[in-house]
């Protein structure tokens, strides 16, 4: 296969000889293109070297060849790494000053960046939004690893190790873009924490959701390529970068924020702990204690059950057929039922295509760093198991969503 890879000015340009490597002794043929600043982070002569083959990044050399044309169309894949928040930037604006970016707008097969960059410019809006305009195309663009940057400073901004860009890359040029990155492309919506209930000014019914396990869903849907809404209720920890959150309080207000995003998402995933009752009056003012009133008595009324509503309306209509929703289940068995037959038994009263089932006890869960969950299907698949930290787990369950979004069978 025929491979152009373009190397961007960043110090992470060293790294890439060995991405160079993995492709040659793959046996492909590779054009290497180092933009002008790369070269001065490593040379020509290294690329010229290791891939056997000349090296240039000026239009104006073997004219003849026409080579601002010919080598993105004759490119099985192009691989950019490091792709520099300046690479990112030309090539979402569709600049064309070099034979580098000359090439990404002849590439007519599939297109990866390897981003590395500082922690602030990988986050910063614009790089954001042209990260986002790559990926709306079509163009995969991994997500940065978290480590050690260039001076004593740490954070996602690292290169992805050589053989996690390869392998990518093989994915990718064998047209398998569920495993380079299996939710580009698509909007994932995802409720998180737990929502409170006023009862007057200064009081509310709450929970003990922490918000740590949707969070860390926001997080594993945004590397895996998504564009991602975070509903976030009340949570201990803050909305990560690169997604779009939305802040609710009350069930009723996250019943209207879900619906709205609901509207254009790929996929719904409902973590957050809705509060089943409200108060059914909230005071104005503070309720006060009174020697001279009997001690009040709050009543509560039901509130909507989202994940239901959600359901019917998916089912309502064709628009939204393909829509996949995946509900939790904090469940903790009783004396009447274990904690999967009550699971099943939701999964089959909401409707949703997979439940995550949590097992809640005094000390489980809520607010912890780690989780064990079981993923039902209403399909009927087998159930998965999934544990280690919520990071993990997040990570297990938006690659069952990517399998079944993709078709793809899952592994148990
Ligand atoms: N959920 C919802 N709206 C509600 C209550 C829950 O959308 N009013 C969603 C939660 O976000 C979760 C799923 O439903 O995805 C299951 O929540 P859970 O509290 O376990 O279930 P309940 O509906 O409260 O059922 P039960 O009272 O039987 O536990």
């Amino acid at each position: 296969m025929r491979i152009v890879l373009g190397v961007g000015g960043g110090i992470a340009a060293y790294k890439v000889a060995s991405l160079l490597r993995l492709f040659t002794e793959a046996g492909h043929h590779v054009t290497v293109i180092p933009t002008e600043a790369s070269t001065r982070f490593v040379g020509t002569a290294t690329w010229e070297a290791l891939s056997g083959n000349p090296v240039s990044n000026s239009v104006f050399d073997d004219v003849h060849q026409v080579n601002h044309v010919r080598l993105g169309h004759e490119a099985d894949l192009v691989v950019v790494a490091p792709a520099t928040a300046d690479l990112l930037s030309k090539a979402a604006a569709g600049q064309a000053g070099d034979l580098l970016t000359n090439t990404l707008l002849m590439a007519s097969g599939p297109v990866l960046f390897a981003p590395a960059m500082h922690t602030e410019m990988w986050q910063h809006a614009a790089t954001r939004a042209n990260v986002e305009t790559l990926r709306s195309r079509g163009v995969a663009v991994l997500e940065p690893a978290s480590g050690r940057l260039t001076g004593s400073d740490s954070g996602p901004g690292r290169l992805p190790e050589p053989e996690d860009i390869f392998a990518a890359a093989m994915a990718l040029m064998h047209g398998d873009t569920d495993i380079a990155l299996p939710l580009a492309g698509r909007t994932v919506t995802i409720s998180a924490g737990g929502t409170r209930e006023p009862l007057d000014p200064v009081r509310f019914l709450g929970n003990r959701s922490s918000g740590k396990q949707g969070v860390a869903l926001a997080v594993a849907a945004r590397n895996a390529g998504a564009t991602v809404r975070l509903l976030a209720a009340h949570m201990e920890v803050p909305a990560p970068p690169g997604v779009e959150t939305v802040s609710v309080e009350t069930a009723l207000q996250l019943r209207e924020a879900a619906l709205a995003a609901a509207a254009d998402s790929d996929v719904v995933i409902m973590s957050a702990a809705v509060a089943d009752f409200r108060p059914a009056e909230i005071s104005g003012t503070k309720i006060k204690k009174r020697d001279d009133t009997a001690d009040p008595v709050i009543s509560l009324v039901r509130n909507p059950d989202i994940l239901q509503e959600l359901v019917e309306l998916r089912n309502q209509g064709p628009e939204r057929e393909d829509q996949l929703i995946v509900g939790f289940a904090a469940e903790t068995g009783d004396e009447q039922g274990g904690v999967l037959a009550y699971a099943q038994a939701k999964l089959q009263r909401k409707g949703c295509d997979l439940l995550v089932v949590n097992h809640v006890g005094a000390d489980k869960v809520f607010g912890q760093d780690t989780n064990a969950v079981v993923i039902l299907s209403r399909s009927g698949s087998e159930p998965q198991e999934a544990a280690g930290t919520k990071t993990e787990v997040a990570a297990a369950v938006i690659r069952r969503i990517g399998c079944e979004l993709n078709h793809v069978p899952h592994r148990a």
